[in-house]
């Protein structure tokens, strides 16, 4: 498969900042490609840097083989965007809003009027077309937000946290259409941070933490990195002192990390299962009132643990 697009060194500085620092990576036309990492990693300065809509400090891309330095109203024809920030006119219905998206993308008569109420019944809001915006919920007003997206029909379409603060039934009914998008060819480039979606969605994972790309890989790839590494995550009586507790089992047997979390912890150790009761009695003797403990197999948010020592959501 040929790559849609290709990263090459990307890096944003803020002063001393490097909010992106010296990030490649491809996407393989076809693919789903999700960037997870926690707030602030980097994940929208790269989406906006690949989409060209803010200038690398150095480094540069290409996209189907243009180069958004170079080349950026090539790269534009390629891509669709649908930013973290709703960018949408209130006042005016989501038809007028499309259309007026349109333009911006030089569509026109027919083909823009065709297109419009495609991507309205793509979103599944045909019946409120003729609503104004500010009658809408956030989850109606992101869909609306991917329809102006779909447009021009990009052959990759970036999504920055796309389903970030709204109702449950609008988040399944994105995460359902960027599957079927994909099957209908398009190749997506998702970023979140929740481990879930991009479990989900995810041919390949990209993870990002302070700039830094830290792993990239299909999620097998990803997960076999932490190797016989398993969680075990201890849920406590809330009032527990979970920072004494966690300095007692620090370093006890094969543990090599301990997070303390708002209602328990979660301890990074080989061979969960044999070494469940000797940690079990040793945090009892710490002091720990447990309510439940239980291990987890290695997934995308171990993986971050295990590589950063920090959770992916905090
Ligand atoms: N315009 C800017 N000026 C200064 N710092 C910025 C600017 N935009 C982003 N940053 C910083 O860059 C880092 C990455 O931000 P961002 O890409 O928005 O992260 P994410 O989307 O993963 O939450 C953060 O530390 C953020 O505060
Ligand atoms: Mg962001």
């Amino acid at each position: 498969m040929a790559s849609i697009l290709q990263a090459n060194n990307l890096t944003k500085n803020y002063g001393d900042l490097a909010a992106v620092d010296d990030v490649s990576f491809d996407i393989q036309d076809g693919e789903i490609f999700s960037l997870l990492g926690p707030n602030g990693a980097g994940k929208t300065t790269t989406i906006s840097m690949l989409s060209t809509l803010l200038a690398p400090s150095s480094g540069d891309a290409l996209i189907n083989g243009y180069s958004i330095l170079k080349d950026n109203m090539q790269v534009r024809k390629y891509i669709g965007i649908v930013p973290q920030e709703i960018a949408l006119y209130d006042d005016l219905t989501a038809l007028e809003n499309l259309f007026y998206w349109g333009r911006l993308n030089d569509l026109n008569g027919q083909e823009l009027s065709q297109r419009v109420h495609e991507v309205l019944g793509i979103i599944d809001l045909t019946d409120r077309a003729r609503d104004r915006i500010k009658t809408f919920s956030g989850g109606m007003k992101r869909r609306i937000n991917i329809a102006a997206g779909l447009l021009h029909k990009p052959k990759l379409l970036f999504m920055d946290e796309p389903t970030v603060g709204i109702d449950p039934q609008s988040r399944r009914m994105i995460l359902d259409m960027v599957k079927e998008l994909n099957q209908q060819g398009m190749s997506i480039f998702y970023t979140t941070h929740y481990m879930e979606e991009a479990q989900e969605l995810s041919d390949r994972v990209g993870i990002i933490d302070q700039g830094k790309l830290i792993a990239i890989g299909t999620q097998d790839e990803l997960t076999r990195q932490v190797g016989e590494n398993d969680s075990i995550r201890i849920e406590t009586d809330p009032t527990d002192d979970l920072p004494s507790i966690a300095s007692q089992l620090e370093g006890f047997g094969e543990i090599s990390k301990v997070m303390v979390e708002a209602d328990g912890l979660t301890l990074i150790t080989k061979d969960a299962e044999h070494s469940l009761a000797p940690i079990i009695t040793q945090a009892g003797r710490a002091g720990a009132r447990i309510k439940s403990i239980k291990i987890i197999e290695p997934n995308l948010e171990t993986v971050f643990l295990h590589l950063t020592g920090r959770a992916l959501r905090d």
